[in-house]
């Protein structure tokens, strides 16, 4: 792990599980390879080629389940815009998928919302900005309290049965 990885703050994910779809698969490789230089240990789910279409609710599981049956996982997430897979990751109770086009959200994403997914655009975001974006989203704290308790409420509201007010 690079030195200027150490701060204070909870322990860094052990282990990165990515995946994307046939629309993330070149900003996917370039994430893989800057996560390996970083020194984490990185799973890739696929997909693994780039000209044949496939269907991002797939991908999107495959790293939600990983993600959600280790505790130090922490995943990214890639298909064309962002938009697809962040809105099927969200879809799991205990999964705060931020989809983030720029370093100051992802900063956020981690200070007050404690991510532990991050979803990019591979149509979006060229590859120097999407390796600035996961570095800072992969060295940036949690900061707990207030946001802690929001956090908690947000599982609540998900888990109860939503009311249908009359119309
Ligand atoms: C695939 O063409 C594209 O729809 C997908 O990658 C994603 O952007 C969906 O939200």
């Amino acid at each position: 792990m690079s030195s200027t990885l150490s701060r204070p703050g909870p322990p860094e994910p052990e282990i990165i599980v990515i995946g994307c779809d046939h629309a993330g698969y070149h900003l996917k490789a370039e994430i893989f390879q800057l996560l390996r230089e970083m020194g984490y240990q990185v799973e890739d789910v696929g997909c693994h080629r780039p000209d044949v279409s496939v269907h991002y609710p797939l991908y999107g599981k495959k790293v939600v389940e990983v993600v959600l049956s280790r505790p130090r996982a922490r995943g990214v997430l890639i298909c064309g815009t962002g938009l697809g897979m962040s809105v099927i990751a969200n879809r799991f109770p205990g999964i705060r998928a931020a989809l983030c086009h720029d370093v100051y959200t992802a900063e956020m994403s981690r200070r007050h919302n404690d991510a532990n997914l991050l979803v990019l655009g591979g149509r979006v975001l060229s590859p120097d900005k999407a390796r600035e974006i996961v570095k800072v989203w992969l060295t940036t704290p949690f900061e707990g309290g207030r946001h802690q308790e929001r956090l908690e409420l947000l599982e609540q509201l998900a888990r109860e049965k939503p009311f249908f007010p009359e119309s």
